[in-house]
């Protein structure tokens, strides 16, 4: 195997400065989302888009930080406190959407990240 087929998505993009960068488009103006907004703490934007962001960073590769600080992510148990119905998750989906839009990236890494991302929130549909 090459060197280049061991590389992470994580590497490809440039690391965390990525995952902090897209999150930042994905919370920018998030508290005035129809249905967003309400499920978001006001007061702790910068811990939630920290974490989001180092979620994806290990997920993708990078170092473990967010199981350091959080422990195992646990999403589902995570996100049941939120009514997550089909129209909240398209509205998470649409605005994650949009962020990855903002970022540059390969059209092969784009692909398996939107993938991801758009399982991901199916899966946590919980009304
Ligand atoms: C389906 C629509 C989704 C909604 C409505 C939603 C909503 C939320 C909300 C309101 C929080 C709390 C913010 C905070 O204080 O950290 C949160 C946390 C989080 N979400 Fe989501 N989320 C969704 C999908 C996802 C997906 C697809 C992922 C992963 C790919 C994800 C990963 C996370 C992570 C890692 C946290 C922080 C958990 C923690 O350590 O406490 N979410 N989400």
């Amino acid at each position: 195997m090459a060197a280049d087929d061991q590389e992470t998505l994580y590497d490809r993009v440039g690391g965390l400065p990525f995952f902090t960068e897209l999150v930042d488009w994905f919370y920018d103006g998030i508290l005035e989302d129809e249905y967003l907004g309400p499920l978001y703490p006001a007061d702790d934007l910068d811990g939630a888009s920290e974490r989001l962001a180092l979620f994806l960073a290990q997920y993708w590769g990078g170092p473990p930080l967010y199981m350091e600080q959080r422990g195992h992510p646990r999403l589902r148990m995570r996100h049941a406190e939120f009514k997550i119905t089909k129209r909240v998750r398209d509205a998470w989906i649409t605005r994650m959407l949009a962020a990855v839009d903002e970022m540059q990236m390969e059209p092969e890494d784009r692909g398996e990240l939107i993938a991801y991302l758009d399982m991901a929130a199916r899966q946590l549909r919980n009304r």
